[in-house]
């Protein structure tokens, strides 16, 4: 999930991408502020262990690509829990390149950053064993063509590994009308910027880009208890975040989001309350 964080009634512009030729969908929904490039950090430190270490084993000396690596998060954290693993790095934009390459040194990480569009990675065939991609593919126009230049630049029984979440599939318990309703306005929020369905279509792409042996690596979560009360703030951000488009939906007013937003907050304080939602942890081989 990767939306971020701003301030109910603030707004960070999103910015459009034509640096180096802008294939990606019309607007770069999260905006290049410092604000979400620390969100970014925080982010996947929040998803370190559940998604990004579970089930992830790399082998000293294995050259791993991340293709929209922004500011470095994912790699950093790969790299400190993989000693040995020589790292690599692509984004669109230069800024977040240059935030990634101050947070890696403060880690004490070598990586090779470079300013490149998923549709053209800069390397030959064949130059990497892993490619990551984590709450990237939905912001593209064109995700089979991007995974097929990763697979290009794979070497044959290379891996692939993309982590997407199905914004369709967020629930609450109890139910309301309330939530749902946002849930809804926020997945169409979603498709209006990219892809609401990511998570749920990498499987269907990845065969399409030509990769054999296809997990789709469907994860059910599931929130309540203590581990609600770690979520919800994180979800409501999320969703909150996505204000300014929400409002612009039709029949749809801000103080009522707001009051819809305020129920999401609350919804720890119900007894028995679960949060969900699917996210897609898939793994694919060159
Ligand atoms: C939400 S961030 C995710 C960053 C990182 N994977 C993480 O989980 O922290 C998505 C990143 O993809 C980059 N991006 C978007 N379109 C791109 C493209 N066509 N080629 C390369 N990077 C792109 C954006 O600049 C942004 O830094």
């Amino acid at each position: 999930m990767i939306r971020p964080y701003q301030p109910m009634g603030l707004r960070i512009p999103n910015e459009k991408l034509d640096l180096v030729g802008g294939r990606v969908t019309e607007d770069y929904v999260h905006g290049y502020a410092t604000a979400e490039q620390e969100r970014l950090l925080k982010q996947a430190e929040h998803w370190r262990d559940e998604l990004i270490l579970a089930g992830t084993r790399l082998a000293p000396g294995t050259r791993l690509l991340e293709v929209g690596c922004g500011v470095g998060a994912v790699l950093g954290i790969l790299g400190m829990a993989f000693p040995g693993v020589i790292l690599a790095g692509v984004d669109i934009e230069a800024r977040q390149l240059e935030t990634a390459r101050a947070h890696l040194r403060r880690l004490g990480l070598e990586a090779d950053l470079r300013q490149a569009d998923a549709l053209e990675l800069p390397y030959p065939d064949a130059s990497f064993d892993h490619v990551w991609m984590m709450w990237f593919v939905e912001h593209l126009a064109d995700p089979v063509g991007a995974l097929k230049e990763a697979r290009r630049v794979l070497v044959s029984g290379g891996a692939l590994t993309a982590i997407e979440v199905d914004y369709n599939t967020i629930w609450a318990s109890p139910t309301s009308h309330a939530l749902n309703v946002l849930f809804a306005a926020v997945a169409r929020t979603m498709e209006a910027a990219g892809r609401s369905d990511a998570g749920s279509r990498l499987h269907e792409w990845l065969a399409e880009a030509g990769f054999t042996s296809v997990d789709p690596g469907e994860i059910r979560l599931s929130y309540n208890g203590k581990d609600l009360v770690r979520q919800v703030p994180y979800v409501a951000a999320v969703v909150e975040s996505t204000l300014p488009e929400l409002a612009q939906l039709p029949g749809v007013s801000v103080s009522e989001l707001e009051v819809r937003f305020a129920e999401l907050r609350a919804l720890p304080t119900t007894p028995n309350a679960a949060l969900g939602w699917v996210v897609h942890k898939a793994k694919a081989v060159r």
